[in-house]
């Protein structure tokens, strides 16, 4: 039975309205059990990330998927601060071999969303997780998924709060295909 966390942050709406499709994906897969963390201002006290619940949710699961809108050419400074707060679990390595992926939105077409999947991906590295990409070829998917074309993650752009629905599906896709190949690799009963 894997277990999957989708830790992200916030602040309008669309990337929340990403994070329900992954987690919808995620319980497409009869087995899973996924669970949503949206990362909060008040979780930041004095600029550090103070909420052990969040980082012990992951602790307990076999992959976790992150989620930030772009901001200036990154994650969000809230998703950063929770960011610096896994440090105490880099020591030991805590994460390692736990699957990692992740999604991001900005308002542009070309508004440096990559730099944001770059930035969970080393996340992840940083903590021994394997990371997991698209495998949605750009342009070649009947279904019409991926339109952005990206394969380190979900990167999309829209200007409302609901993504279009070729961007859900694939967030709904993106939560199906980690909880698949979480739950070939989890050692949980
Ligand atoms: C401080 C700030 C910085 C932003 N920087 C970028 C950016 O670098 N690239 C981009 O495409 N959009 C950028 N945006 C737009 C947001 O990524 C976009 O509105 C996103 O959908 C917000 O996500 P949310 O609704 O989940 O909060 C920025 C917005 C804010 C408020």
């Amino acid at each position: 039975m894997p277990k999957v966390a989708i830790v992200y942050f916030s602040e309008t709406g669309t990337t929340h309205n990403l994070a329900s499709a992954v987690l919808k994906g995620c319980r497409s897969d009869g087995d899973a059990v996924a669970t949503l963390y949206r990362i909060s201002g008040a979780d930041i006290v004095e600029g550090r990330f103070r909420q052990r619940q969040c980082l012990e949710l992951i602790d307990d699961s076999d992959a976790v998927i992150f989620g930030s809108p772009t901001y200036m050419g990154g994650p969000a400074a809230q998703f950063k601060a929770f960011a610096d707060a896994t440090s105490d679990r880099w020591d030991a390595q805590m994460w390692s071999g736990k699957v990692a992926s992740g999604f991001t939105v900005g308002a542009n077409a070309n508004g440096d969303q990559l730099a944001t999947l770059q930035y969970f991906s080393i996340l992840a590295s940083q903590h021994g997780m394997l990371w997991m990409g698209l495998d949605i070829p750009g342009g070649f998917d009947p279904q019409g998924r991926n339109p952005s074309g990206s394969q380190l993650g979900l990167a999309c752009h829209c200007l409302t709060p609901e993504p279009d629905p070729a961007n859900l599906s694939t967030a709904e896709y993106l939560g199906a295909r980690v909880a698949m190949l979480s739950g070939q690799l989890s050692t949980s009963p």
